[in-house]
């Protein structure tokens, strides 16, 4: 493959290109690389960079430089799949990596050109007529795109055979598929009191093999769980492995511990009635997001009585032949009089006091506020969870300060937040457990 690099700085690019692997590419002649200076297609005096139309900051390189650039690299080595560098393009992962690697070899394109900006970035009409594909390789700015650059040689040589020694260690790379690479150990077995875990010193390569297995699974979902939802084709082990590894999680709904209406704006502590459309349409989606149980609390004896006759007809009357899914969903409900018995359960069941997350419509304090995004935090209390949700007016101030989490509400970009809290619940499910499959491989 022939790696062309139009820069203002091409002496950047020589240790880089005479170093390590790269330089192995080279002297093995799987890739052939040639920097050029961009200064060197501009005219005498002439700038290669302007002010930018309308009010800004900064200049911008012009495009009838970067044409002759293109016109001149394409000339000596061949149609290029050509990539431009910006914090406003796509952000670069493993994915998209293999995406462009595939698209190259597709298009029986064996010429790559790099081009990163300096200053305020390109003319955008360059990006428009000339590029393949805008990298950007993270939400932050650099002074250009010479590093962002070398990170995607570097990231694109290891899909090429023969680079990298042994193709199982590309294959296995962290983000090839749902999980990260598990964690490797040398000598000493021992180093400031850690030990290698004595599996992997057994010798037993299935043991192994299994332990590594468990282990992806397990750091990917504590720590990756972003990058795992958002894998597109999980195989059913695979799926199975990340079920397991989820914290067991519980919901419950509070009709009592919730505030009610005084008035149209005071409130009080009340006592809200059941329906049976949170209990059906809650239940249904605990089901769908792996939700062990969901807890239905009221104090009301003639309320318990109402929720035990639905409860009654779904999981073991006429509602199990009736409908065998809603059977299904309905049979994970359980009715509670208070929290604390619901937390008991919980407790026996997994053997530790689950961690409670309460949840509000509206902005609130809290000591621990979470969002959707802090499932490692959660998580790595290695407990089960309990989501909280309220009825009437939302949980009592004293209960969601009892909660070891809050988390923020589900807003839109809109003024108006009154979600039924079987929508809210479906959200915030999804938010917080469910698939998120980015583009597809
Ligand atoms: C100073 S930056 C221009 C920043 C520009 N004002 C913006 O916010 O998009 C100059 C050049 O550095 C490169 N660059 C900076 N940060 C980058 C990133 N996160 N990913 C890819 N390229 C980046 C791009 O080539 C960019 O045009």
């Amino acid at each position: 493959m022939k790696i062309s690099v139009v820069t203002l700085f091409p002496e950047l690019y020589k240790p880089f290109f005479s170093t390590s692997l790269v330089k192995r590419a080279q002297d093995a002649h799987i890739i052939d690389t040639h920097v050029y200076n961009l200064f060197s297609y501009a005219e005498p005096k002439q700038r290669i960079d302007g002010p930018t139309f309308g009010h800004g900051a900064g200049m911008v390189i012009k495009p009838e430089i970067i044409e002759k650039a293109v016109t001149d690299i394409q000339g000596q080595h061949g149609s290029a799949f050509k990539i431009f560098f910006s914090p406003r393009g796509k952000k670069l992962d493993q994915k998209l990596l293999g995406n462009l690697y595939k698209r190259m070899l597709e298009q029986e394109k064996d010429h790559l050109m790099l081009l990163p900006a300096r200053y305020e970035g390109m003319d955008a009409r360059i990006e428009t007529e000339y590029a393949d594909e805008i990298i950007s390789i993270g939400d932050f700015v650099l002074m250009g795109g010479d590093v962002p650059a070398m990170v995607f040689i570097e990231g694109l040589l290891r899909f090429i055979p023969a680079i990298v020694g042994k193709s199982e260690s590309v294959e296995q790379d962290s983000f090839s598929g749902p999980f990260v690479d598990y964690p490797e150990y040398t000598t000493p077995v021992m180093w400031k009191g850690h030990e290698v875990p004595e599996l992997l010193r057994s010798g037993n390569h299935k043991a192994i093999a299994d332990w590594r297995h468990q282990e992806v699974a397990r750091e990917s979902v504590l720590h990756h769980f972003e990058w795992v939802r958002g894998y597109p084709h999980v195989t059913p082990e695979q799926e199975h492995l990340i079920q397991k590894n989820i914290p067991a999680h519980y919901v419950v709904l509070m009709h009592s511990d919730v505030l009610v209406s005084q008035d149209k704006v005071n409130t009080k502590v009340g006592t809200t009635s059941v329906t049976s459309l949170d209990i059906h349409d809650i239940a249904r989606s605990c089901t769908t997001y792996g939700i062990k149980n969901y807890f239905i609390v009221t104090p009301l004896i003639d309320q318990q009585v109402i929720v035990k006759t639905l409860l009654g007809f779904w999981q073991e009357g006429p509602g199990i032949s009736y409908n065998n899914y809603r059977h299904e969903a309905l049979s994970n409900v359980i009715l509670e009089t208070n929290l604390d018995n619901v937390i008991a359960q919980i407790t026996q069941r997994e053997g530790k006091v689950p961690v409670l997350i309460a949840t509000a419509a509206k902005k609130g304090t809290h000591q621990r506020l979470i969002n959707f995004f802090d499932q490692e935090r959660v998580w790595s209390c290695e407990r089960p969870v309990l989501i909280v949700l309220g009825t009437g007016r939302g949980l009592t101030p004293e209960l969601i300060e009892r909660c070891d989490y809050r988390l923020v509400p589900i807003e839109g970009f809109s003024s108006f937040n009154h979600l039924s809290v079987r929508s809210a619940a479906a959200v915030l499910f999804d938010r917080w457990l469910g698939k998120n499959p980015k583009r597809a491989l």
